[in-house]
């Protein structure tokens, strides 16, 4: 038993969608979130720069006294993964293979489409892992930038969204895919959008295998936080509280408050 909080962080408040599965499979325990409002994108920027950036975060965080890191940004998962785990002394999970697992667990043909930031595409870190598992998969990848601010604006059921993920899906759809991983944590909130370009193919969103990942390791190491008393979760941005709120609104529950940290301190 420890009632330590779990940590998750993303470049923004697409990680609010990894938050939304832990508070469905992991109920039970607290959360402390972090959204890097004030410097998304990561996906357009460098490994180094994703890296010292998601280096003040895990600075941050262990200074709040979490027993577990989730890093839900894909992007810092794919390519900053490796330095993270070497210098903190936490356990930290990341999404790329949780979502890879699905994946494979998922594909009948063995040809699947992943989507995500420029740089998780660049990283080549899902087909990696993919590959990893089953060589034999074909896997295609597409960078698809624009659903970032679509989502962080909150367009995600218009005319716009439409036609975007019809120009970036159609290619992969073309390719006989028959799932598609959404490698970026903003793309769940273009859900309706994605499955309508699908048509059958089987969208995965590895934010699911992840949470039940984390729930294997609390176990494991006998860390869950058990009781009756009610998790107070909190949220923390680095700009830009009411786009906090109104992404929230969209994806959780239930409102709550983002308040502001200072992340180039630490
Ligand atoms: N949250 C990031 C991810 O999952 C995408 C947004 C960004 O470019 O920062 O990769």
């Amino acid at each position: 038993m420890d009632k330590r909080p779990i940590g998750i962080f993303d470049s923004g408040v697409g990680g609010l969608t990894v938050v939304s599965e832990f508070l469905k499979i992991l109920p039970a325990e607290e959360i402390i979130y972090f959204g890097d409002t004030a410097r998304v994108p990561y996906g357009s920027k460098s490994k180094e720069i994703v890296t010292k950036y998601s280096t003040q975060i895990m600075n941050f965080l262990t200074e709040k006294n979490v027993k577990s890191v989730v890093i839900a940004c894909n992007t810092v998962s794919s390519n900053s993964y490796a330095e993270l785990a070497a210098k903190f002394e936490l356990p930290i999970i990341e999404v790329v293979s949780a979502g890879a697992n699905e994946c494979v667990r998922t594909t009948k043909n063995n040809r699947v489409g992943v989507i995500g930031t420029e740089r998780t595409i660049k990283s080549g870190a899902y087909e990696k892992y993919i590959n990893e598992i089953n060589p034999d998969i074909s896997v295609y990848s597409k960078a698809c930038p624009l659903f970032v601010p679509l989502a962080e604006e909150g367009w995600v059921n218009n005319s716009v969204s439409a036609i975007t993920a019809e120009i970036y899906l159609q290619e992969l759809i073309d390719k006989d895919i028959d799932a598609l991983v959404l490698g970026c944590t903003h793309y769940p909130l273009l859900l309706n959008q994605i499955n309508k370009v699908c048509g059958s193919v089987s969208v995965i969103n590895p934010a699911q295998a992840t949470a039940l990942k984390m729930k294997s390791l609390l176990d494991e190491k006998q860390l869950c936080r058990s009781g009756n008393v009610a998790p107070a979760h909190s949220f923390f941005v680095s700009d830009n509280t009411g786009k906090f709120g109104k992404i929230c609104n969209l994806v959780l529950p239930r409102k709550y408050d983002a308040k502001l940290v200072d992340i180039e301190e630490y």
